[in-house]
């Protein structure tokens, strides 16, 4: 048997010298282990005399208790350096800003398609997009919109040449999309369309270019009821109001039949829209049930299918939200504007309405 002494200055200057954790449980291991030296020397405690064997016990169980509390007490040691020397080098900066400070800011017409795909998205809506310079055929005929329809005039709109001398059209609308999309595609379809339109109009409510967002259901079972229950979920996600009164009144567009205009209520409050409970109402958006002539330019069966469309410009649903009075200055590039009725890039529009942060 090693000479207990002896043994024990040896494993208390390894456990003084050791740097490491890891140092200490190489110790440990080697010393008090399943085949460390002093669980040797225990099993050896068998071949002894009894009256030896019990010295010797006592003796070797004290050294077991020392080494392993000199472990121990080493290794707190060890972690308060560690922290020590973490606290010195991990400084925190308390100078510091909390966060950058943004570089530029959402423009609330992204902000509000963004809004408005992120509610029709939950409804199981995608999003489809056509060119902004149409032809004829696209933006009229097609939707049923006969050649002395006032907005076929040229003071209504901007025609410029096409290529092989046919008149072009920047699109009045984002219905054009409703026919490229019927074409390309068989029904079941569920698209949005957001994007730019052009009209010549210029004063507080009306810019030449402008945005619409446009909606269209076609397949065998959509009908007017399913029409209603879309836009006045739409309606009231989009302005965060539960219960928001909604009204269909009768219209006429070329490309719908019948075609309602949807009012929502409000209050007004001098040249201010308060949206909600109130004594007034506000139009907001145009639908109806899609035309069976338009189905039928698009090559689609009305006898087999059927549905709903709907036109929201947004401009308008941006004003009435974040209470922005002039629609002109959407485009004045002014960045105090910008700065004031900008959105921050992490400001999420959700389903459930608000702002995820
Ligand atoms: N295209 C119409 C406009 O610009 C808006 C519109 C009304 C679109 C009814 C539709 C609709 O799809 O069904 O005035």
């Amino acid at each position: 048997m090693d000479n207990p002494d002896q043994l024990r200055d040896d494993i208390l200057k390894d456990v003084d010298a050791a740097e490491s954790v890891d140092a200490l449980e190489e110790i440990r291991v080697a010393v008090l282990g399943k085949k460390g030296r002093i669980t040797d020397m225990m099993k050896g405690l068998g071949q002894m005399a009894p009256d030896e064997r019990k010295a010797a016990g006592q003796a070797l169980n004290a050294l077991k208790d020392e080494i392993a509390d000199a472990l121990e007490s080493k290794k707190t040691t060890l972690a308060d350096a560690d922290l020590d020397r973490r606290l010195m080098t991990e400084k925190i900066d308390v100078t510091l800003p909390p966060a950058p400070e943004p570089q530029g800011s959402i423009h609330p017409i992204s902000q509000t398609i963004d809004e408005i795909t992120a509610i029709f998205g939950e409804m199981g809506f995608t999003v489809a997009e056509g060119p902004d310079i149409e032809d004829d055929w696209h933006n009229f005929t097609a939707l049923n919109i006969p050649a002395d329809h006032p907005a076929r005039q040229e003071h209504d709109t901007f025609y410029l040449p096409g290529e092989h001398g046919e008149r072009k059209v920047l699109r009045t609308h984002t219905s054009p999309v409703q026919i490229r999309t019927m074409t390309a595609e068989k029904p079941p379809i569920r698209i949005i369309i957001p994007g730019r339109t052009y009209r010549s109009d210029y004063d507080a409510t009306h810019s030449p270019m402008f945005h619409q967002v446009e909606g269209l259901v076609i397949d065998k079972t959509s009908h007017m009821g399913h029409l209603k229950g879309c836009l006045i979920e739409f309606c009231s996600a989009f302005f965060e109001v539960d219960d928001l009164p909604v009204r269909f009144r009768p219209s006429y567009f070329p490309f719908t039949e019948p075609s309602a205009e949807v009012d929502i209520g409000c209050t007004r409050d001098g040249g201010e829209f308060r949206i909600g409970h109130g004594d007034d109402w506000l139009e907001i958006l145009g639908s109806g049930m899609v035309n069976p002539n338009v189905l039928a330019n698009c090559g689609i069966d009305p006898t087999e299918y059927q549905g709903f469309a709907f036109g929201i410009g947004i401009e308008r649903l941006a004003m009435l939200k974040y209470g922005i009075p002039d629609l002109r200055t959407f485009y004045d590039s002014d960045l105090r504007w910008l700065r004031h009725y900008g959105f921050r890039s992490l400001e999420v529009p959700g389903m459930v309405g608000g702002l995820v942060r």
